[in-house]
This record gives structure tokens, C-alpha cells and sequence, in this order.
């Protein structure tokens, strides 16, 4: 008898049809993440690659991930983008390995086979062999032979690619909520400020989950609340496109409720932390919709953050079912002061492997990883906000309806929707 698929196995263990019970087998089960691999990393998505400002000139490249895959990112000479498989066609030996570089040309280095910059093989050492004898059969096609492409597209600066042939176009893909905020967020000209690198040992999922649930930011973050930079009290909300698989998490400084003068001061929230640096607080408002802190995720690999005047781009990089690296790009505009430039670095230390911030995330999935693991059939909860039919926008914060909405989509994509789903 032919297995079940993994896919069919799993779908059976969803308590509920609204997506309101996550069994706990899923960020566990080796075989699903395989198929996760190929359906979701090599399948009909975009994945965020980098920013162009990192690869301003013709010739810059950089290398990445596309789930597990390595892949390098390029410019032209014509100015183009152009992304390819960072593995050799000859024996898999990764072609690039540095982080950044400038080439004409990419040259593996184990027998010195010869990329263009589009990844077309453009030479093959000893090809017709040594003194009429040996080499490449007659009939080697260097045409056939070239570095596997992606197709690659850049929205406003952010660049994604994708591995599919058969794909909707990045804009449908992003939709007009997800459009219009990386619109926001790149309205003009940015400059790298630097990198942050962080490894976590947990599911790749559970960070998914984690930036689309704004309801645990002044609950696990101590210092986000004990400092007032976001509390559950606030004016916010999340929006959704209409498939629910990306989101945009956002907060004012305004209270819903009475405590915009509880945490008027640095530190008045607990009189026995005060900050020897109050640059992490400051804010110069930026944005016309006075948000101070704005959250999104587009699926599967792609996060941009806001908070205060720190802005950067996180990158998720699957290791594994039990692990993922996050690359963190801190950017700001061109045409900042010198000032507001020394804030933005400042405030990164909010984040990354030692930040106040995503330190404790980290820390948050890796006990959830370990405390699931071996689970066959109990599932988390998910019911904060409502239960039943996904809303593409909530407008308030203390809910976890984003996340619902990740498992809907996800679901969708892995066919793994359970009997009678809701959308
Ligand atoms: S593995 Fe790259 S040239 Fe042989
Ligand atoms: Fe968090």
C-alpha cells in the first residue's frame, strides 16, 4: 500500500476549522518540513531576498537564502537584477562565498567553471580536453548547463524572488495593503546602516506566529513596557490581504484606554529602572500617520519593522525544522541629519541577538520548541480576538487573529486545509 502523504496524515489533527487550535506536531514534524521546503520556499511565492541599496552598482552582488537554498543577488551591467542558484552545475560546489562582492564574472572555484552575471555558463576549463584528448563530449550545451535562475522582482527597493514558473505577480502577490505599506516605508531613497545576525533554536513557524502577534509586545518585552514603547493599551490594530498571508501590525502613541501619562518619563513605569542612554525613547516623528510602531510580515521569509526610528528588514533562513537564523538590515533615508542617523544605530540595539527586544523572542520560541516537542496530538490556542471567520482587519491589539490568518494561508498552500475550513 503507497504511504499516506505527510501532508494528508497531518490535515486529520486540526481541532478546529478556524485555525484556532495549532497542533503542536506541526513545527516538530521532520517530513512536513520538506514538504515545506519545496511547497512553500521552491513553490508560488515570493521570497524577500535583499534591498537594492545593497547592491547599488552594476556588478555588486550579494548572497542569500531562499529557504535552504543559497542563492546569489546581482545587478547587471545593463542594471538589471538578476538571482541564481549559488550552486554550482558542474559538482554543487556553492559558487560564492563571501557575503558582498562586485563581479563581471562568477568562477567556482573547485574546477573554475565560468558564470555570466545571470548565472549562463560562459566557460568550462579543458573542454575540448588536453592535446585532442579527453574533455567535454562533442554535444555538452554550456546553454543547458548555467546556474538554475529565479525569477526576481523588486518592489520600491525590496527585492523577492521566487522559484516558481507559474506565479501571480509580485504586486498581485503583495496586494494593495501589504503594497501600500512597503510604498510607506520606502518613500524614499534609504542607506544601509548595518547588519545583525541572531540564531534561533526553534521552528521557523513559531517566529511567523511571533511578529504577527502584537499582543505579547507589552506583556514578554519588559522593556518595551516597563519603557511605554508598546503596551497593549495602545491605538492599534492589524491589517490583512485578502488571502491573510501577509500582515501589518501597527500602534500609535495614543492610548485607548487612561496610561499615555503613566509612562510620560523614561522609566516611570517601574521607579527602579532608569536608562543611562534615553536616545532608545526619543522619537523624531517621521511617518504622516503618526504610527510609532509597525510590525509586517510578508510570507513566507519577510519581516519589516519600525519601532521609534529604528527601521530594518528581517530575514528568516529555515536551518532545519528546530532551527532559523534571522538576518536583521538596519536602513535609514538618505537624507537624514548625522542625528537622526546616530539615533537609528542607537535604537538598533533594541533588536538583534542581545537587544531588549528580540532577545526575548528568541528565547520565547526556543521554550515553546522544547517544551512541544515529542507532542502527537495536543495543540496551542489561538482564540484572542475572535473565533470563526478570518477578518482582514482588526483594530485593536489584544489579538492573535493574524495568526489564524498565517495558518489559513499556510494551510492552503500545503493542502493541509482541515474538512469544512473557514477561510
Ligand atoms: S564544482 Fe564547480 S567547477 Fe566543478
Ligand atoms: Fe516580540
Amino acid at each position: 500500500m503507497p504511504a499516506i502523504p505527510i501532508t494528508e496524515e497531518l490535515r486529520t489533527l486540526w481541532p478546529r476549522k478556524d485555525y484556532s487550535r495549532v497542533p503542536f506536531r506541526f513545527y516538530h514534524d521532520e517530513r512536513l518540513y520538506r514538504e515545506e521546503l519545496e511547497r512553500i520556499f521552491r513553490g508560488p511565492t515570493w521570497s524577500y531576498l535583499c534591498l537594492e541599496a545593497e547592491i547599488p552598482k552594476p556588478g555588486d552582488f550579494r548572497t542569500t537564502l531562499v529557504g535552504e537554498t543559497p542563492v546569489v543577488v546581482t545587478r547587471k551591467d545593463d542594471g538589471d537584477l538578476a538571482a541564481f542558484v549559488n550552486r554550482c552545475a558542474h559538482r554543487g560546489a556553492i559558487v560564492r562565498r563571501e557575503a558582498f562582492g562586485n563581479a563581471r564574472e562568477h568562477i567556482c572555484v573547485y574546477h573554475r567553471w565560468c558564470y555570466a552575471q545571470d548565472g549562463s555558463l560562459t566557460g568550462v576549463p579543458f573542454r575540448r580536453g588536453v592535446a585532442g584528448k579527453g574533455g567535454m563530449p562533442d554535444d555538452f550545451d554550456p546553454k543547458e548547463n548555467g546556474l538554475q535562475k529565479l525569477k526576481v522582482h523588486s518592489m520600491r527597493g525590496v527585492v523577492f524572488a521566487t522559484f516558481a514558473a507559474e506565479v501571480e505577480p509580485l504586486a498581485d502577490y503583495l496586494g494593495p495593503v501589504m503594497t501600500a505599506h512597503i510604498e510607506r516605508l520606502m518613500h524614499k531613497p534609504i542607506r544601509i546602516l548595518g547588519y545583525q545576525r541572531q540564531t534561533v533554536f526553534g521552528n521557523w513557524k513559531l517566529y511567523m506566529e511571533n511578529v504577527r502577534d502584537s499582543y505579547h509586545g507589552g506583556l514578554l518585552h519588559e522593556f518595551q513596557n516597563t519603557f511605554g514603547i508598546s503596551r497593549v493599551t495602545q491605538v492599534g490594530g492589524a491589517r490583512m490581504d485578502a488571502k491573510h498571508r501577509h500582515h501589518v501590525t501597527y500602534s500609535s502613541a495614543a492610548e485607548a484606554g487612561d496610561g499615555t501619562q503613566l509612562h510620560k518619563d523614561a522609566g516611570v513605569a517601574n521607579d527602579r529602572l532608569r536608562l543611562a542612554d534615553g536616545r532608545l525613547l526619543e522619537y523624531v516623528p517621521e511617518f504622516a500617520d503618526g504610527q510609532q510602531l509597525t510590525i509586517s510580515s510578508v510570507f513566507p521569509n519577510a519581516v519589516f519593522q519600525q519601532i521609534r526610528n529604528c527601521l530594518a528588514t528581517r530575514q528568516l533562513r529555515p536551518r532545519g525544522v528546530d532551527e532559523f537564523d534571522l538576518v536583521f538590515t538596519i536602513y535609514g533615508y538618505v537624507d537624514d541629519t548625522p542625528q537622526l542617523q546616530e539615533l537609528r544605530l542607537a535604537q538598533s540595539n533594541m533588536i538583534g541577538p542581545a537587544g531588549y527586544i528580540s532577545m526575548e523572542d528568541g528565547e520565547a520560541i526556543e521554550i515553546v520548541h522544547r517544551a512541544t516537542k515529542g507532542e502527537a496530538t495536543t495543540s496551542g490556542l489561538l482564540e484572542m480576538g475572535s473565533l470563526g471567520e478570518i477578518p482582514d482587519e482588526i483594530r485593536f491589539r489584544t489579538s492573535e487573529v493574524s495568526i489564524r490568518g498565517f495558518w489559513s494561508y499556510y494551510a492552503a498552500l500545503m493542502d493541509m486545509k482541515p474538512d469544512g475550513a473557514i477561510r
